[in-house]
């Protein structure tokens, strides 16, 4: 391969990676942060078969290889690697594929190698990572702070990694987010497993044979998984009731119809990046007496707790499962991190003392269509972000890229440094004012009180003089006129903007009354010709009318807004 990357990285850039944790970052100031495109743009990339057993996603599908090729790669898929997901060879032919026979022939023709797994053995004899070259880009899964030794490999390999699961989750980046995606699948397949082995149904029924309980599930742990779990668990039917540490999921919860529940307890559990801090000891002890108290009347626990680079919190004992009903579930996704629930078990499904405990770690895999779907979308928009054939390169200045860049000329370069905060602005001494010594007197309001005065004064006065000169049927009328109008404008005037389209229904309805009115008034009056009531009746007529086709042309409006 002829390919040559320009190296970014000074000498002197970190080469060892920190320990498992990702709260350490190394020092920006050693990596040169500018990088120009490559000499020569990579134009293949390659698909191969996933090789970890039970793996069934594969990193293209033959939608997304179009995709990739409209950002000018041609594309090349190893044979059957999309077959247990579901994607023929022919489907990827049709789409524009070149197929390859073994992954050999694949790693040494490619440029970029897309990938789900991190690299592992192969069953041909090599290692994934050795067939590696310095001028080829690697993109998958890599968790490179589990697999220090991968990474190792990797950088030896002088090759530019990006691990998919570093991708950092910020707005900008959720659409190269595969971590996001995966647990939005793993968390609505979390649930139908949950269905899969309770024996009743979710939602509740009233039949012939006898009526039926709802469902109770129970989420822990309120992101991403635990939305779409929270999600398809409603959508079932089932009662659903949520928690986490963090405060602000509070409304995503009830916006999806489940109960949140709380603690008196305050502590905030939002961390860094969108993710969760570990708790305080007592704060962990609350939240799992209130468990116990759930474990009893839940009917599914699915627990998703998790700080990323600890150990998953322990916080379902032995004694919940022991007090839950016979037939109930308990999935504990984050069983890969150690676990939520004390008696799970990593990767099985088994029952313990009439509890089904579902350790499923590879929810993804068993969605590989979709998944591959996702991931492979995810992976086209990094692509894309990182200029695509023709412009890729490797910008140290893009916050998605740098932090997906696990290894590149040889150095090792993760964990990423941490973005500079904004300077916090800093208290600016308020300027002196200087006083002037006489100050001018501001306009008095006196001036306006006169106004006012004057005004009620010659309204009280004509009020009084249409109470002396004019006859007692116009006064009962006149009396009832001048209160309408204030309770009116009261009632209107103090109505919430909430409920201003019921109070337009209530004026729609007093219109209707008052157009009966001015018809039955141009009636009696058309009898004797043009006069005043009439006039007054018909002004009564038009204005209600205004005001009622007004009213459904604003109605027609608003719901239009509501409309999809
Ligand atoms: P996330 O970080 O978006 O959500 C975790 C949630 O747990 C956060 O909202 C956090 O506030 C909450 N949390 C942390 N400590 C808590 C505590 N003590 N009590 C209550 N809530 C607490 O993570 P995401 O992406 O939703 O993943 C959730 C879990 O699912 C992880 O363990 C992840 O590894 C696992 N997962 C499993 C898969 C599988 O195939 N088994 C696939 C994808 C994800």
């Amino acid at each position: 391969m002829t390919l040559s990357v320009e190296k970014d990285i000074a000498s002197q850039a970190t080469s060892k990676p920190k320990p498992a944790n990702t709260d350490i970052h190394t020092d920006t100031s050693q990596l040169d942060t500018t990088s120009a495109p490559k000499e020569i743009a990579p134009k293949k990339i390659g698909i191969p078969k996933e090789i970890v057993a039970g793996e069934r996603r594969v990193a293209a599908t033959p939608e997304t290889a179009k995709k990739l090729q409209k950002l000018g790669f041609d594309v090349l898929v190893e044979r059957t690697a999309g077959e247990a997901a579901k994607f023929s060879d022919a489907a990827y032919q049709s789409a524009g594929c070149t197929l390859v026979e073994t992954a050999h022939e694949l790693w040494s023709q490619a440029d970029i190698i897309l990938k789900v797994q991190p690299p592992t053995d192969h069953p041909n004899g090599s290692h994934e990572a050795d067939l590696l070259s310095p001028d080829q880009s690697l993109i998958s899964f890599i968790w490179p702070a589990q697999n220090s030794a991968l990474v190792d490999r990797l950088s030896s390999r002088q090759a530019t990694v990006l691990a998919m699961d570093a991708v950092p989750r910020i707005s900008r980046a959720q659409k190269m987010d595969a971590l996001s995606s995966m647990a939005n699948i793993a968390g609505y397949r979390a649930v139908i497993e949950a269905a899969n082995h309770f024996g009743r149904f979710f939602t509740g029924q009233i039949t012939a044979a006898g009526k039926v309980p709802p469902c109770k599930v129970m989420v822990i742990g309120a992101g991403v998984a635990g939305l779409a779990a929270i999600g398809a668990a409603k959508s079932l039917g089932a009662i659903v009731r949520a928690f986490d540490t963090r405060p602000v999921v509070k409304e995503q919860v009830e916006s999806m119809g489940a109960e949140f529940l709380e603690l008196s307890f305050e502590e905030d559990g939002t961390g860094q990046g969108g993710y969760a801090k570990t708790m305080s000891p007592e704060f962990i002890a609350a939240e799992m007496a209130l468990f116990a108290q759930q474990a009893k009347d839940v009917d599914i626990i699915v627990t998703t707790a998790l700080i990323p680079g600890k150990r998953a919190p322990l916080l379902i004992t032995q004694e919940m499962v022991d007090s839950m009903k016979p037939g109930s579930v308990i999935v504990d996704m984050a069983a890969e991190q150690g676990g939520n629930c004390a008696v799970t078990k990593p990767g099985e499904v088994y029952v313990y003392n009439n509890v089904t405990l579902v350790g499923i770690t590879d929810f993804p895999s068993r969605m590989a269509s979709q998944s591959s779907q996702l991931y492979g979308t995810n992976l086209y928009h990094l692509l894309s972000d990182m200029g695509g054939s023709e412009g890729y390169q490797i910008d140290f200045a893009d916050e998605a890229v740098r932090g997906a860049l696990i290894t590149h000329g040889g150095e090792i370069t993760w964990p990423a440094p941490r973005p500079e905060q904004p300077p916090t602005p800093a208290v600016l001494p308020k300027p002196a004012i200087e006083q002037p010594k006489t100050l001018e007197k501001p306009a008095s309001p006196t001036g306006n009180r006169l106004v006012n005065v004057l005004g009620f004064g010659a309204l009280a006065c004509a009020i009084v003089a249409i109470g002396l000169s004019a006859p007692p049927s116009f006064l009962s009328h006149f009396t009832v006129f001048i209160l309408a109008c204030f309770v009116g404008w009261q009632v209107i005037w103090n109505v919430s903007p909430s409920l201003h389209t019921p109070l337009m229904s209530v004026t729609n309805a007093i219109s209707g009354i008052i157009i009966i009115g001015g018809l039955l008034q141009i009636q009696g009056a058309a009898s004797g010709g043009l006069n005043t009531t009439g006039v007054l009746g018909a002004i009564a007529i038009l204005v209600g009318t205004i005001n009622i086709s007004g009213g459904f042309l604003v109605t027609q409006r608003m719901l239009k807004m509501f409309r999809k």
